[in-house]
């Protein structure tokens, strides 16, 4: 059985979760395979909100396996609070978690480093969410990590004795004021270690081929967004995993002709948390009535987002790196209201018109083309058929899909799983 992939064609929070959890059941397992808490996925029903950050969107249906893949990097501490969570919601997640033996930890001193780093940049820093994710994909790479299948070897202590205090050291030479109690923080880290170890780790890849072979669906869940990536997005204000198809690959183990459908979300309109160029990015009256509709505040930070409007290009782009072959469009609903929309369909570089994203966005580098399309007023949020959507909301979704030659399956009218139309 193939591997669908369902990952966020903009900078993260396109509404990934909402759609994981509406696909869930046509699913036997959902893997997460890359990012880590970083993420902050937010699903809606039953008149509840919950946010996951590293465990998959399908953890709220019973019958489905939820796999933490080897590409993700997973802090034991706020793992622990997800499951905790969990357990007051009364999911049942012993039966239905996995967890991969190469996934890599985050640990204390990974947290400190990334503050310290970003610290020390100043005005130019990334504008990371301070999660560890930067110095433990650092760690994999520099082949210095500690992974969960460590956790089952003697000696696992000893090895991360080593890097923590070799981290103390490549902090102080930061040397930066950092308030902290490494002790206190070592406390919590192994108490939530043994909270993982109750969990079931597997040899993930060969779960995976395994469920392939018996013809079980395989849904693999993305984090962060297409321009985040490590290779193809705003290089250096990005994160430090490939959050693009390819992660899949490499962050699960499965081969690239397993992989059928690649459902690129995307929010009818752009947003942005952290630093880093933003050529749509609006200043006005319209950018804060898409921050105030919208709620655009961070899943995991709180920061608010910086709003503006869809991006042509850069979707283009993203649409391409991922060999998208199915769109969500998320958020239309909060459009209701303008008057006019805009769409970014080409940017003016050095003098011309470019249709391609080129390697540097800053704003004294490009400035967005854009193409006017008459607004809508009708609230969206209880309409459930393609059949009452209003007819600029069509022009709109028929302009964007005769231009990205990708069908748009799914409207997004509301945070609700049920606030979902089907196209
Ligand atoms: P993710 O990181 O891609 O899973 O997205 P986030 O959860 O960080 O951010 C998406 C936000 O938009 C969440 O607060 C969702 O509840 C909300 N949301 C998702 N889809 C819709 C929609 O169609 N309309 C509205 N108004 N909100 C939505
Ligand atoms: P989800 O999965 C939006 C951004 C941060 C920062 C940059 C690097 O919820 O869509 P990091 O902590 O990775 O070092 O931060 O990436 N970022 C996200 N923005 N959604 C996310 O995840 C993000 N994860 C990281 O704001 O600009
Ligand atoms: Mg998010």
């Amino acid at each position: 059985m193939a591997v669908d992939l369902l990952l966020g064609l903009q900078w993260g929070d396109e509404g990934k979760g909402k759609i994981v959890d509406v696909l869930t059941k046509n699913y036997y397992i959902i893997a997460r395979f890359q990012g880590g808490p970083n993420a902050g996925h937010t699903l809606v029903f039953n008149g509840m909100k919950h946010v996951l950050h590293t465990i998959p969107s399908g953890i709220f249906h019973e019958d489905v396996k939820n796999l933490v893949g080897n590409g993700v990097v997973i802090d034991p501490v706020i793992f622990k609070k997800e499951l905790d969570k969990l357990t007051d919601q009364n999911v049942d997640y012993r039966k239905t978690l996995l967890i991969s033996r190469k996934a890599h930890l985050i640990l204390p001193t990974h947290r400190l480093l990334d503050a310290a780093s970003e610290a020390s940049k100043g005005k130019a820093k990334i504008g990371s969410t301070l999660k560890g994710i930067g110095p433990t994909y650092m760690d994999k790479t520099g082949r210095n990590g500690i992974r969960v299948g460590d956790l089952e070897l003697e000696n696992w202590k000893a090895k991360y004795r080593q890097l923590a205090n070799k981290h103390q050291a490549m902090i102080d030479f930061y040397n930066i004021e950092l308030e902290y109690d490494l002790d206190e923080l070592e406390i919590e880290f192994f108490k939530a270690v043994e909270t993982l170890k109750s969990l079931e780790f597997i040899d993930s890849e060969e779960y995976l081929h395994q469920a392939q072979r018996d013809q079980k669906s395989v849904l693999a869940e993305g984090a962060q967004g297409s321009l985040l990536d490590i290779d193809f997005g705003t290089y250096p204000f990005v994160t430090s995993s490939n959050t693009t198809a390819a992660g899949a690959c490499t962050g699960l183990g499965v081969a690239p002709n397993s992989i059928k459908d690649v459902f690129g979300i995307f929010k009818a309109y752009t947003t942005r948390v952290g630093s880093g160029p933003f050529p749509t990015e609006l200043f006005d009256e319209n950018g804060e009535t898409m921050s105030r509709v919208g709620h655009e505040f961070g899943a995991t930070t709180g920061r608010a987002r910086r709003c503006g409007w869809l991006d042509l290009v850069a979707l283009r782009y993203a649409c391409q790196v991922n060999g998208v072959t199915q769109l969500m469009m998320m958020k239309a609903d909060v459009l209701s209201g303008f008057k006019t929309l805009k769409v970014c369909t080409a940017y003016n570089y050095k003098g011309k018109e470019i249709k391609h994203l080129p390697y540097n966005i800053e704003s004294e580098s490009v400035s967005p083309v854009y193409t006017d399309f008459k607004g809508w007023e009708e609230d969206l949020t209880s309409m459930d058929s393609a059949k009452t959507l209003p007819e600029s909301l069509i022009n709109y979704i028929e302009f964007l899909e005769d231009e990205l030659q990708i069908p748009i399956k799914i409207v997004s009218v509301g945070p609700d799983r049920k606030q979902t139309i089907f196209r």
